[in-house]
């Protein structure tokens, strides 16, 4: 059905001639057509919520890099808006929510958001997959309950999350019906994105390394697992949980085909972790590419090498960063294709 479905097989664990590539991120500010396509909207948020223009940049990096899928331009943060919880997106500074949850009337007054809340994004997968025209399958993704909640409560970014922690040390059943909200929202809206077209649908715990262990289980991976449990029979799933190397054992458990790693990961030692029963992704430090390109060559072919070549899809450890040379970006890509 696809020219190149070389993602699709991997994630199922089925042979691939070669390693397939896509990189968290790749739809951005590394591109100057998506700094072009942006220019044409009123702010990130009136350009997400643009099915034309999501659509466009959704396969610039098909085009352009070469990636083995594209990914649906949007954000984690379009549930909590169809919620009720609106946001801004602060030019170099990041969200920003204006009403933030503190309370049992807070959490009531959420609404649990369905796909047609969502249509912007239900639209902008149905153009993407026109103009892609099966040459590559479509990533749809999804925040992890975890890391919505902490914006929900934190309101802006962070480095320590300590309002959200806050939250779940003095308020756990709220926390637990707040992530119970989110979670429905979520179901709804990747069996959403699903229907649309979505191919696959990665979950991005942005923020799982801010908790320990144990109440990483209890309010984050708990969530997810019911996300997996719901999605995994309708396409693959993708489970990338940033800095959450003391939770892998956890989540070789989960009903997902594949667990994204980050950089601080040895791929040998998250394969013992894991086993063979799932495809790994990652998992190099995206500022490897601040590096000349000898460097960058050894380090595409070290990680294919560590990882192996079947059950393995490469990216970065985590999504770009805007200031990466986008000619360093398609070298590396073309590496990975050449191993
Ligand atoms: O990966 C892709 O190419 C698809 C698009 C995508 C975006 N955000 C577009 C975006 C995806 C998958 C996301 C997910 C996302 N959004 C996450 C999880 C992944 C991660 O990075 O950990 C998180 C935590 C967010 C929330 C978010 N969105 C933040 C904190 C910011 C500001 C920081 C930044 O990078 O600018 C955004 C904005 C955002 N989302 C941009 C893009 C391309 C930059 C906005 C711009 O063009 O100015």
């Amino acid at each position: 059905m696809y020219q190149n479905d070389i993602i699709l097989r991997a994630a199922k664990g089925e042979k691939v001639e070669r390693v397939p590539i896509w990189l968290m991120r790749q739809a951005g500010r590394i591109l100057p057509e998506y700094k072009a396509t942006r220019a044409r909207a009123k702010n990130f948020i009136e350009f997400v919520k643009n099915p034309e223009l999501a659509a466009e940049v959704t396969i610039q990096p098909v085009d352009i890099l070469g990636v083995d899928a594209a990914i649906i331009f949007s954000d984690i943060l379009v549930i909590p808006e169809a919620m009720g919880l609106p946001y801004q997106m602060i030019e170099a500074k990041g969200p920003n929510f204006e009403k933030t949850i503190k309370s049992q009337k807070d959490i009531d007054d959420l609404h649990i958001a369905d796909a047609g809340d969502l249509d912007y994004v239900i639209q902008a997968i149905k153009l993407a997959k026109k103009d892609l025209n099966n040459r590559v399958p479509l990533i749809g993704f999804g925040g992890a309950p975890w890391t919505l909640m902490a914006y929900m409560v934190e309101g802006s970014g962070s480095k320590t999350f300590s309002q959200a922690k806050k939250f779940l040390y003095q308020q756990p059943e709220l926390a637990h019906q707040l992530l119970e909200k989110i979670t429905q929202s979520t179901i709804n809206y990747l069996k959403g994105q699903i229907a649309a077209g979505a191919d696959m649908i990665q979950l991005f715990d942005s923020w799982a390394g801010v908790l320990g262990h144990e109440q990483y289980l209890e309010f984050s991976l708990k969530y997810i697992s019911k996300i997996c449990d719901a999605i995994e029979p309708l396409v693959p799933v993708t489970v990338f949980a940033k800095d959450a190397h003391f939770a892998l054992a956890d989540m070789a458990k989960l009903n997902c085909n594949t667990i994204g790693l980050d950089w601080t990961i040895n791929p040998q030692d998250a394969r013992i972790i894991i086993g063979h029963e799932k495809t790994l992704q990652g998992n190099a430090d995206p500022c490897m590419l601040y590096a000349d390109e000898k460097a960058i060559e050894a380090t595409a072919r070290k990680m294919v090498n560590a990882f192996g070549k079947q059950r393995y899809i490469a990216n970065l450890g985590h999504g770009l960063y805007p200031d990466l040379d986008k000619n360093k970006v398609k070298f590396f890509i073309d590496c990975v294709k050449g191993l």
